[in-house]
This record gives structure tokens, C-alpha cells and sequence, in this order.
């Protein structure tokens, strides 16, 4: 029998793991010949909750899920992780920015980072979702300075497939046909949907959208697509951010289609001259199990105010935070 993959999920007696739990287990991550071990963290408070969501998953009899451990000690729970998905933290309440979350979950991913360091595989591959999931990827990595910290990601996915979206609904294609749609910065309202590459059925969206609804409807809708799901659900999105999980590590995995590449927020190392020591999204192809950052785009003064924008606020998460690291 092929050997099980650890996989760490934290915050899992909530909402976006509720959902998210039970499509891994179903092979929707990982695959359909890829068992796995189970390694949920809560807080204690939510432990009682968390054993009715194990209880759930044990009645599933998912063929591929070969054990489940759960409890609230990072260091345990971790041990020997090769994906961890950081989810727990507070979610914001409406009329909070996401930028608001930080002093209150920042705490956590210092915790998780050291807790990481020292029990999980050294390969792990680590997705932050909890908000502000840029900056608490960026202190995950921070207080792991054992492990790669290229392997210490944010999840822009979301964002990524809500852009997919609005394309193949304006020009009435299908989602599959959209390609090279990036996100770049932060999971945030400065977010920059980029649309200068993007080709509908190998069409260049110049071609069939103009400038007016890209930067007056496209860009805003999806910068505040998380608002406009809270306002309607009251509350924050939860299956269509378990998918973006599934998403951002089955592509991590099993690679990018060819000539199409996804936004993954990524440990920057100097492209387009952006800062380092920023977790920043970017178009990223992935090949045998890594990523790289698509280099060489050229962007018009228009994008490039953007991207900027938004890693500045990037850097400036980065300076409320810093004595976390
Ligand atoms: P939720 O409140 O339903 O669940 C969060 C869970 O995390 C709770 O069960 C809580 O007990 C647990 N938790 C809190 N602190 C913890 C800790 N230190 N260790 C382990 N578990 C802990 O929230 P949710 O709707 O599942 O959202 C979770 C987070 O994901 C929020 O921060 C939300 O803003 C964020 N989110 C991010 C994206 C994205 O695209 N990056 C999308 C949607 C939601
Ligand atoms: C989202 O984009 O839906 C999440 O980040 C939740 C939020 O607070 O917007």
C-alpha cells in the first residue's frame, strides 16, 4: 500500500475545515491513490467540537484516510507533518479590514512557525489561510528558520479562481478556457488582479474586454469579493476558500497545466524588484513539486502602481509585526 502523507490542518473544528477535511479525504487533494494520516490542532475550548468533526470523518469510512490524531499541542500535532494548513485564527467581522486581524492572530503563527521548526518533516510544505495570511506566513517562516522557507506559502487561490470567474462570465466563456489570469501582493483589498497576460480560449483579453470594466468593475469585485460573501452569508467564505486550499496544494504538487501558471503567495527573493523578506503573491508555474515565479513580465505604469500598492502594505504588515520574528 502506498505510504500515507501526514497532513497538519489547524482550526479544524471550523468553518472552512469543515468542508475542507472532508474533500481531502476524499482524494480531491491529493488524489485517489494517496492515503492519508490526519494531524487536526485546535484550542482547547474547541476540542469538544473537534471530536464530533472526527467522529463525522470516522463515519465517512473514507477509504483513503488511514488514521486521524487531533488535540491542541502544536508540537505534537506537527510531528512529522509534509503538508500543514494553517487555517485557524479568527476570521473578521464586517467592517473589519483584513489588516485589523493582524495584532489579534499574529500571535498564533509565531507559536506555529517554532512548533514547526521542530517537529514537522523538513520538507513540509506549509499553506497560511488564516488572515492576514501574507503576514502570518511571513512570521510562520520567521520562527522556522530551520526549515526551507520557500516551502512557507499564503493563499491567493481564492482570489485567482474569483477572477477566473468574473473573466468567464464577461465574455460568456468557460471557466477552462481562461489562462495566465495572476494575483500579485496581498490577500487584501490592494490586492492587483492582473489581466495583461490573461487569454480567453488563447484570445488576449485586449481583444475582448476593455480598460473602463477592468479597472471599474473587474479589479473591485474581486478586491472585495470576501466582503460582498460576508455581507450576503454573514459570515466569511468558507467551501469556496476549503477549495482554494485543495487547489493551491494539488497544483503545488502535481504542477501547473502546460502554458498556464496559478497565484501562489510566495517568499520573495527579488523579482521585479520586490523587497525580500515579504510573503507576496506572484504568478508561479509549478513543476515536480516546486514552484517558481514566472520572471519577465512587463507591466504598464497602470499595473505597476499596483503591484506597488499593495507591497507596500505588505511592508508595512511586515513592520507591526517584526518582533515576532
Ligand atoms: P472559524 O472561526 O469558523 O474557525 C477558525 C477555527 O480556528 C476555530 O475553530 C478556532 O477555535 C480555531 N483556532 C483559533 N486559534 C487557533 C489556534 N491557535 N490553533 C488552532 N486553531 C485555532 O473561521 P473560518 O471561517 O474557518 O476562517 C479561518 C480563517 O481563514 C480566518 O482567519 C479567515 O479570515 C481566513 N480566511 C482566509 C481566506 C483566504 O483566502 N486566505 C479565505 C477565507 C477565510
Ligand atoms: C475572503 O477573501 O473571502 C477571506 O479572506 C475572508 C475575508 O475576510 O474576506
Amino acid at each position: 500500500m502506498t505510504k500515507p502523507v501526514r497532513v497538519a490542518v489547524t482550526g479544524a473544528a471550523g468553518q472552512i475545515s469543515y468542508s475542507l477535511l472532508f474533500r481531502i479525504a476524499t482524494g480531491d487533494m491529493l488524489g485517489q491513490d494517496q492515503p492519508i494520516i490526519f494531524q487536526l490542532l485546535e484550542i482547547p475550548e474547541a476540542m469538544g467540537v473537534l471530536d464530533g468533526v472526527v467522529k463525522e470523518l470516522e463515519d465517512c469510512s473514507f477509504p483513503l484516510l488511514a488514521d486521524i490524531t487531533s488535540g491542541s499541542d502544536a508540537e505534537v500535532i506537527f510531528g512529522d507533518t509534509e503538508i500543514a494548513i494553517l487555517v485557524g485564527a479568527k476570521p473578521r467581522s464586517l467592517g473589519m479590514e483584513r489588516s485589523d486581524l493582524l495584532a489579534e492572530n499574529a500571535a498564533i503563527f509565531s507559536g506555529q512557525g517554532k512548533a514547526l521548526n521542530s517537529s514537522a518533516d523538513r520538507n513540509v510544505r506549509v499553506l497560511v489561510v488564516g488572515n492576514p495570511a501574507n503576514s502570518n506566513a511571513l512570521i510562520a517562516a520567521m520562527n522556522a528558520p530551520d526549515l526551507p522557507r520557500s516551502n512557507f506559502t499564503a493563499m491567493m487561490r481564492l482570489d485567482h479562481n474569483r477572477a477566473i470567474h468574473q473573466l468567464a462570465a464577461k465574455t460568456g466563456s468557460h471557466t477552462s478556457l481562461i489562462e495566465k489570469v495572476a494575483i500579485w501582493g496581498n490577500h487584501s483589498a490592494t490586492q492587483y488582479p492582473d489581466l495583461s497576460n490573461a487569454l480567453v480560449d488563447k484570445t488576449p483579453v485586449a481583444q475582448l474586454v476593455d480598460d473602463n470594466w477592468i479597472q471599474r468593475s473587474f479589479i473591485p469585485t474581486v478586491q472585495q469579493r470576501g466582503v460582498a460573501i460576508q455581507e450576503a452569508r454573514g459570515s466569511s467564505s468558507a467551501a469556496s476558500a476549503a477549495s482554494a486550499a485543495i487547489d493551491h496544494i494539488r497544483t503545488w504538487v502535481q504542477g501547473t497545466p502546460e502554458g498556464d501558471w496559478t497565484s501562489m503567495a510566495v517568499a520573495t527573493t527579488g523579482s521585479y524588484g520586490i523587497d525580500t523578506d515579504l510573503i507576496a503573491s506572484f504568478p508561479v508555474e509549478c513543476r515536480e513539486g516546486a514552484y517558481t515565479i514566472v520572471e519577465g513580465l512587463s507591466f504598464d505604469a497602470f499595473s505597476k502602481k499596483k503591484i506597488f500598492d499593495s507591497i507596500s502594505e505588505l511592508k508595512s504588515e511586515r513592520d507591526a509585526v517584526r518582533h515576532l520574528f
